[in-house]
C-alpha cells in the first residue's frame, strides 16, 4: 500500500503537559464511549478530569501518604477512563503486566514510555524492569493498597505510570488521507468491534488479534477502555502493541472505501438463515486471502448493531453441537486464526 511510507510517527515521549500531540488533528483525549463496569468511586470526578496536569513528583523518594496529591492522581488513572485520556497516561499494576509490555518493547518502533516506578517499601525494582532511567519512588504499604484496590498486598510490589502509546487513537473528526494511512499502517486484517463492554473479552481479543498478525483493532462505541485495569490485564500487553482506533461507523466507512476492505461480520450459526450467512472453511479463507478485509464482532448480549448488519456479509462458525454460540472472545479467536494473513493453503 501506498500509505505504509508514511507512517513516521516520531517515538519522542509527548510531553508531560500535554496528552495530545499537536501535529496531528486527531484527538487522543475524551473518549466517551466507555463504561468503566470496574470504577469503583466515579463521582463527579469523572466529568472533571481536570486540565491541571499533575507532573511526576522528581524531587520525592517516598511517599506514605495516602493524601499525597500524586497518590490520588494515580488513584484516578486506575478508577476513571476520561481522566486517564485526558492526561494520556495509564497506571500498570503489578510486575507481570508491566513485564509483559516491556517484553515485546525491543520490537517496536514506538517504545512505552514509562513516566515512573511507584515500588513498594523496601522492595527493589524486579528483575528484567529496567528502572535506570526512570524515575522511582517508594511508597508504603498503605498507599500501595490505596492504589491497588488490593487488601492483600503480598503480591503487588510495582506499579508503573506509562504514557497511552501512540498507537492508540480517539477519532472524533472526519478522516483525510493522512490519518487514515496513520491509523492502520498495514490495513489488509482489521477487528472491528462493535459494542465490546466486558474488559475480559476486549482484553482477550486485542491479545489473539496481536498473536495473529491482525493489522489493528477498531472500537466502535459502546467498547471497554482497553487501559482499562482488567482490559490491560487480559491483552497481556497487547494494548500497547497493536494499533487501536476508537471511533464511529463514519470512520470505519472511510476505511473501507480507502483500501476497498470487504467488511465481514461474525454470526451465530443460524440455521433459519443459512443460506445468506457464510461459513467459516479454509476454502472461504483461501478465497479472501489476498483480500484486504474488516471483521466486525458484537457483543454476547446485543448482538450486532443496525449499522453493522447492515454493512456487512455475515460469516459463521460451523459447529456440529447443539450449542448455540460460543464466548466472543474464542470465536474472534477462531475467526481470526482462519483469516489471518498467513494461513493459506499452499498447493
Ligand atoms: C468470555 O471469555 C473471556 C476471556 O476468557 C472472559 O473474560 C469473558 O468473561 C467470557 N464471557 C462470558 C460471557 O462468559
Amino acid at each position: 500500500m501506498l500509505c505504509f511510507n508514511t507512517f513516521l510517527i516520531s517515538a519522542t515521549p509527548l510531553p508531560l503537559t500535554n496528552a495530545q500531540n499537536s501535529k496531528t488533528r486527531i484527538k487522543t483525549h475524551k473518549i466517551k464511549c466507555i463504561p468503566e463496569a470496574y470504577d469503583d468511586d466515579d463521582d463527579d470526578e469523572t466529568e472533571s478530569a481536570s486540565k491541571n496536569t499533575v507532573a511526576v513528583p522528581h524531587h520525592l523518594k517516598t511517599i506514605t501518604s495516602t493524601s499525597n496529591l500524586f497518590v490520588k492522581h494515580c488513584l484516578k488513572l486506575r478508577r476513571s477512563s476520561s481522566y486517564r485520556h485526558s492526561h494520556g497516561s495509564v497506571l500498570v499494576v503489578g510486575t507481570t503486566p508491566i513485564r509483559e509490555i516491556y517484553s515485546f518493547q525491543e520490537t517496536l518502533q514506538d517504545r512505552p514510555t514509562v513516566e515512573c516506578l511507584l515500588v513498594l517499601d523496601k522492595h527493589d525494582v524486579p528483575q528484567d524492569i529496567d528502572g535506570r532511567a526512570i524515575h522511582v519512588i517508594h511508597v508504603s504499604s498503605a498507599v500501595m493498597r490505596k492504589l491497588t484496590g488490593v487488601q492483600s498486598i503480598d503480591s503487588v510490589e510495582v506499579i508503573a505510570l506509562m504514557r497511552i502509546p501512540s498507537t492508540f487513537h480517539v477519532v472524533s473528526n472526519s478522516l483525510n488521507d493522512e490519518d487514515r494511512c496513520r491509523l492502520f499502517p498495514f490495513p489488509h486484517r482489521i477487528l472491528i468491534l462493535d459494542g465490546i463492554q466486558d474488559p475480559g473479552n476486549l482484553g482477550t481479543l486485542l491479545r489473539s488479534a496481536t498473536a495473529f498478525r491482525w493489522g489493528g483493532v477498531f472500537l466502535l462505541p459502546g467498547c471497554c477502555d482497553p487501559f482499562n485495569e482488567k482490559a490491560l490485564r487480559a491483552s497481556r500487553g497487547a494494548s500497547f502493541q497493536i494499533p487501536i482506533v476508537s471511533g464511529n461507523w463514519i470512520h470505519v466507512e472511510s476505511l473501507r472505501k480507502e483500501f476497498q476492505m470487504k467488511m465481514l461480520a461474525g454470526h451465530p450459526a443460524d440455521n433459519q438463515n443459512s443460506n445468506k450467512v457464510h461459513r467459516l472453511s479454509q476454502d472461504f479463507a483461501d478465497y479472501v486471502a489476498d483480500l484486504p478485509l474488516c471483521l466486525v464482532l458484537g457483543s454476547e448480549g446485543a448482538g450486532l448493531s443496525e449499522e453493522s448488519r447492515r454493512a456487512c456479509e455475515l460469516i459463521s462458525i460451523p459447529m456440529a453441537g447443539e450449542f448455540e454460540s460460543l464466548n466472543v472472545s474464542v470465536a474472534g479467536g477462531i475467526f481470526m486464526y482462519m483469516l489471518q494473513p498467513e494461513n493459506r493453503r499452499v498447493n
